[in-house]
């Protein structure tokens, strides 16, 4: 039986951070082996506001090492720039004739960034869930792995893919998102307000490639309070992300012999932070070795791109190439 196509993307637009790697590349990581696997780096989805030309390439080859330091094999995926597949704006032209104005305008994460940068409202970020779409369609994808804050966008894909085969044919099959556990994944911030992410939150977020005084300095400064003062009572927000936080890599004792001490009111919130520092820190500090030691090697980093490029142009190739006929673009 073929293996069920997988395809996800990370925007160029920073460090990666502990959100991207619980959210989607562990996901990513454990799919490679199971799944026919299209992973890339949305370069495109970059450009709604405006980087600096020189800032893209390291912006890219750092999306790239990061993936591979976090154990994604450019051997068994196919591991690419969006801008290397011409064929992805070639179903996005085609599939923005099916996305409404209106629709696109109601988008929470659009409205979003209408409020973050009302002076740069493009016509690229009103479509940035049609580009999404042409994504994950051109692999006709069904699995899309990622965090809790692309489930609308994918749910959109659903949308456009649909609208697309009532239109033409049945060409496209249905894109759900993915995650191994029960549910989506959000990393919650160190300061309790948000999400971990590469442009906000920076203080309260823990990148792939902070040094270890900084992994440390910034889980000591996450919002604690004098701890409950009733037996089993419930839990704020703040202390909960910290659990959370602590779940993902620390032992399963550690956190229970924790919890269990929140529960009977001797936990001291110190020497939690303590312990999650010291783990974050065996966490984190490989990963950023690898990344930086690849990031060092640009001779490799093409190498990975170029081939990774060349596997999925294949499949984008053979898509469009269909969607180009059922639409009537069949001349000669
Ligand atoms: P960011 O939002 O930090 O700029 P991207 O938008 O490029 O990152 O997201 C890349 C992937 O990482 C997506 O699958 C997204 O859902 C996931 N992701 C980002 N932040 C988090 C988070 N805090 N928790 C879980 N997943 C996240
Ligand atoms: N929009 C996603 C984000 O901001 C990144 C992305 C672009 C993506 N295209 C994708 C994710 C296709 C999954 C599939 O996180």
């Amino acid at each position: 039986m073929s293996k069920e196509i997988v395809v996800s993307g990370i925007r160029s637009t920073g460090f990666l951070h502990l959100g991207n790697y619980f959210g989607a590349m562990q996901n990513y990581v454990k799919m490679q082996d199971e799944y026919n696997c299209y992973f890339f780096v949305a370069d495109y989805h970059s450009l709604t506001t405006h980087p600096d030309p020189k800032d893209l390439r390291g912006n890219v080859y750092r999306v790239v090492a990061e993936n591979v330091a976090s154990g994604l094999d450019p051997e068994k995926v196919a591991l690419y720039a969006q801008s290397d597949i011409p064929e992805i704006p070639e179903l996005y032209l085609m599939l923005n004739m099916l996305a409404y104005k209106g629709e696109l305008e109601k988008v929470p994460t659009f409205k979003d960034k209408v409020r973050l940068q009302p002076d740069n409202v493009n016509a690229g970020l009103l479509t940035y869930p049609v580009l999404m779409t042409a994504d994950i369609l051109i692999h006709k994808a069904v699995k899309v792995p990622v965090g809790k804050d692309q489930e609308q966008h994918v749910e959109m894909a659903r949308n456009f893919a649909h609208r697309f085969n009532s239109r033409y044919s049945e060409m496209f099959p249905m894109p759900y998102p993915f995650n191994y556990g029960d549910s989506l994944i959000k990393v919650p911030s160190l300061d309790g307000a948000g999400k971990m992410s590469k442009s906000e939150n920076i203080n309260a977020t823990l990148y792939l490639a902070d040094d270890d005084d900084a992994i440390r300095k910034k889980v000591m400064k996450a919002k604690t309070d004098a701890g409950p003062t009733e037996h089993n009572s419930e839990m704020p927000d703040y202390i909960q992300n910290i659990f959370q936080l602590m779940h993902l890599v620390s032992k399963p004792e550690i956190t229970d012999t924790f919890r269990s001490a929140y529960n009977n009111c001797t936990i001291r919130y110190g020497d939690m932070k303590k312990q999650l520092a010291e783990d974050m820190v065996a966490f984190i500090a490989p990963i950023r070795e690898k990344a930086a030691e690849l990031q060092k090697d640009e001779a490799q980093l093409q190498k990975i791109l170029r081939e990774g490029a060349e596997k999925a142009r294949i499949s984008a190739s053979a898509t469009i190439a269909e969607a180009r006929k059922l639409i009537g673009i069949n001349y000669y």
